[in-house]
């Protein structure tokens, strides 16, 4: 999928619900998840607000949606514990936050953004993370709070027939990630990434999604990208840079995204799906896997899909 723009300056807003074999019980609810946080972020950006308050709005809306592996839908690790990880990233200034391994916490978008706005630092990780969420108010949430009935049985499948996270790999269960990338009609690019990760996966496990240049990467001189999918690949791959190194060499998003997805599947064979959006406002939105649930705001249009080839447009609603 992919969308050539004018070259008129226009805001422009892409997200995704990650990329797995979503199954037919939840893909209407993924699709009209992202379709909201799409619309959300976006609104954002026409009151007069930035690229970086745009993916923040728009991931909040879906760590809010339990359809999403994200604050509340979350997967359960080894332990049956929720440990969320986030990134975001500012265009302008390369400034980043993220947090890691995170627990009780909604929001870790908003989170890892206070890391970035309020430390020193590019990531904080576990109880000091917590720790930083408490010194700044940011409230705590009960575990249950974030945890489905749908994922409690799932885990407990897991945990029946001993599957681990090399079961998971591509399967139809695996569950993954949201994020969003955005243009504002002031040129700045950013995107955020916030996920529960992979169920039954160990304590302690990082995957990309905070990782800078691995999970997202935001540049005002290129544009702005976030990942999903299978998150040892992606690090293996530093796939959000990679795809940023392709835009700065002159491909548009689309033909970025496809190769460094295509190189990730042939070298370490994972699959992922990617977002982005160049710095001229053309973006993409693109997976190897069966499906992933994206919607994109560009002017006055509405885009989405969820299988392989779709793309179904609606007029904004007023
Ligand atoms: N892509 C999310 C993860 O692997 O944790």
């Amino acid at each position: 999928m992919t969308h050539v723009n004018e070259p008129a300056m226009k805001a422009v807003l892409v997200v995704h619900g990650g990329a797995w074999a979503i199954p037919d019980s939840i893909s209407v609810a993924s699709v009209e998840g992202v379709k909201a946080a799409a619309l959300s972020g976006f609104l954002v950006m026409k009151k007069g607000g930035t690229a970086l308050d745009a993916v923040e709005t728009a991931v909040k809306a879906m760590e809010d949606d339990p359809v999403f592996d994200a604050g509340h839908g979350a997967v359960l690790n080894t332990d049956g514990e929720v440990e969320l990880d986030a990134i975001v990233m500012d265009g302008r200034t390369l400034a980043a936050g993220a947090v890691s391994s995170v627990r009780n916490i909604a929001n870790p978008v908003t989170l890892a953004r206070a890391v970035m706005e309020k430390t020193d630092h590019v990531m904080l990780t576990d109880r000091g993370a917590n720790h930083f969420a408490d010194s700044i108010g940011i409230p705590k949430v009960h575990t249950d709070a974030l945890v489905t009935d749908d994922e409690r049985k799932e885990w407990h499948r897991y945990k029946m027939y001993s599957l681990g996270v090399k079961d998971l790999f591509n399967s139809q269960w695996a569950h993954d990630t949201v994020g969003a990338v955005a243009l504002d009609c002031y040129g700045n690019v950013a995107c955020a990434t916030s996920t529960g990760g992979i169920r039954n996966k160990m304590v302690g496990r990082v995957g990309d999604s905070p990782i800078i240049g691995c999970g997202g990467y935001a540049d005002n001189h290129s544009g702005a990208v976030s990942c999903t999918g299978h998150g040892e690949s992606i690090m293996k791959v530093t796939l959000a840079s990679r795809v940023i190194f392709h835009m700065e060499q002159g491909k548009v998003p689309s033909e970025a995204v496809k190769s460094c997805l295509q190189y990730m599947g042939e070298r370490v064979q994972g699959g992922g799906g990617v977002i982005a959006v160049a710095r001229t406002g053309d973006w993409a939105a693109e997976f190897t896997t069966e499906r992933m649930a994206w919607a994109a705001v560009d002017g006055e249009v509405l885009w989405y899909g969820l299988n392989p080839e779709e793309m179904f447009q609606e007029k904004l609603p007023q």
